[in-house]
């Protein structure tokens, strides 16, 4: 289908939820970096779930109604600036390219969105997502309540948009999972070439500017997140960034890298030997590991609760961890006493589409929710040893997470990463070869 009409349709559902009122998005603000210089622009992602539109400076109003109508306001054009900054579709182009039902200059926003929310029961917007736009709305609100003598009602009920729009994003159409599994595509040949790239004695930095020259090469327009590129005991930081440490012989890898491709993110982690062979310790976490993945993979399917994969990948993880010797007692004993989390303190997955990280309840009515088809989520165990008298000393300084992207299908899952290896026996050949 074409991608105007899907996102026609994604405001249709949108006003159907709501029943009446009016729906307000805000384009994302550009963001400074330092002085003149801004940090490369990402829209907002529910603002282009439902428009397309690429600028900033922008406001969809989704006016629910049989038809609703959907009205952008957008900054006008002008040669002066787009000679400076580049092209700005402008309100009447913006409409046909989009397939909107009105668009207005921004400059009108002002005066036009008070008249939309005149005698509206309901407003939806994103209370609290920025205090810009929160202003805006409280003064179109006021100026709409400043007319309350003429006969004028202002919108009572306000809603949080999220709780609709939230629920739509966390099941993905077909057009969404094509892309995010040519982003998974991406990052997962990423992810071979660094395998391919890692020598002893290279810079974490090296291996990083691999990974982002596969990402853009191959049209991604940015990391999805900043890449974590950890060597040896920086792989024990669970948030790393720094990728600036010499990459050791004898010390394992761990890179945590995705690519953004037109919107959707992909999340994937490889854990791996820096000369190309495991060592007997890093073969036993790393197999570990592998095999937590393996059983958490086995629950995604629909109907599982979304806390099924964590529950599994925890059981096979604590019985490692007993077996060698990083815990004591029995699976129930450390798995009530928490003693697991000192080696695996993060929860084996989470919601992904546009936010890498993203958007969807994960309980209802204080109970886990069910895995349905179409829904796309990580899973990603890890087991973590730092220095510690109570640890076999042959462990300390291993960090191993080994994270795929996973499509809840009709019987079960699809792993959408899995065009990289992660079989030990694979990784050293790709290594060696
Ligand atoms: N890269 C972020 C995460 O794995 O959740
Ligand atoms: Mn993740
Ligand atoms: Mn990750």
């Amino acid at each position: 289908m074409q991608i105007n009409k899907i996102r026609a349709n994604r405001r249709k559902r949108l006003a159907d939820s709501m029943g009446n009122g009016v729906a307000i998005l805000h384009a994302a603000p550009e963001q400074i970096r330092n002085r003149d210089a801004n940090h490369p622009y990402r829209f907002d992602s529910y603002f282009h779930y439902l428009s397309g539109f690429p600028e900033t400076e922008a406001i969809l109003v989704i006016v629910a109604g049989t038809p609703e109508a959907s009205i952008l306001f957008c900054r006008d054009k002008d040669l002066e600036r787009e000679i400076w900054d580049g092209f700005r579709y402008g309100p009447e182009t913006a409409r046909d390219a989009f397939g909107l039902s009105e668009a207005h200059s921004i400059t009108k926003a002002d005066e036009l969105i008070p008249k939309l929310l005149e005698n509206q029961a309901a407003l939806y917007y994103e209370l609290g997502g920025n205090q810009h736009s929160d202003r805006k709305v409280f003064d179109w609100l006021n100026q709409v309540r400043a007319q309350s003598r003429n006969g004028v009602t202002a919108p009572d009920e306000i809603h949080d948009i999220r709780s609709i729009l939230d629920e739509m994003r966390v099941v993905k159409d077909a057009s969404e999972i094509e892309t995010m599994r040519r982003a998974a595509n991406i990052s997962a040949q990423a992810h071979v070439r660094a395998m391919q790239l890692t020598r002893p004695g290279k810079m974490e930095y090296e291996v990083e500017a691999e990974l982002l020259h596969e990402f853009r090469r191959n049209g991604a327009q940015s990391p999805a997140y900043t890449s974590i590129v950890a060597g040896g005991a920086n792989a024990c930081v669970l948030h790393y960034v720094n990728n600036d440490a010499v990459l050791n012989d004898g010390d394992l890898l761990l890179i945590d890298a995705g690519c953004e491709l037109d919107g959707y993110a992909s999340d994937i982690t490889r854990t791996f030997p820096v000369n190309g062979k495991f060592s007997g310790a890093q073969r036993d976490v790393y197999e570990l590991v592998l095999a937590a993945q393996a059983a958490a993979i086995e629950q995604v399917a629909p109907g599982r609760e979304w806390e099924d994969p964590h529950r599994a990948a925890l059981q096979v993880l604590v019985q490692g961890m007993l077996d060698l010797g990083l815990c004591k007692g029995t699976p129930e004993s450390v798995i009530e006493s928490g003693d697991y989390r000192k080696f695996y303190m993060h929860r084996t997955g989470h919601w992904l589409g546009m936010d890498v990280h993203d958007v969807g309840d994960y309980k209802r009515d204080g109970q886990w929710r069910k895995l349905e088809t179409g829904m796309t989520l990580t899973v990603e165990p890890g087991c973590y040893i730092r220095p510690d008298d109570s640890v076999p000393e042959q462990f300390w300084n291993i960090g191993i997470r080994i994270e795929d992207d996973a499509l809840v299908t009709q019987d079960g899952c699809e792993i959408i990463t899995g065009g990289v290896p992660k079989s030990i026996a694979e990784v050293e050949a790709i290594m060696a070869g």
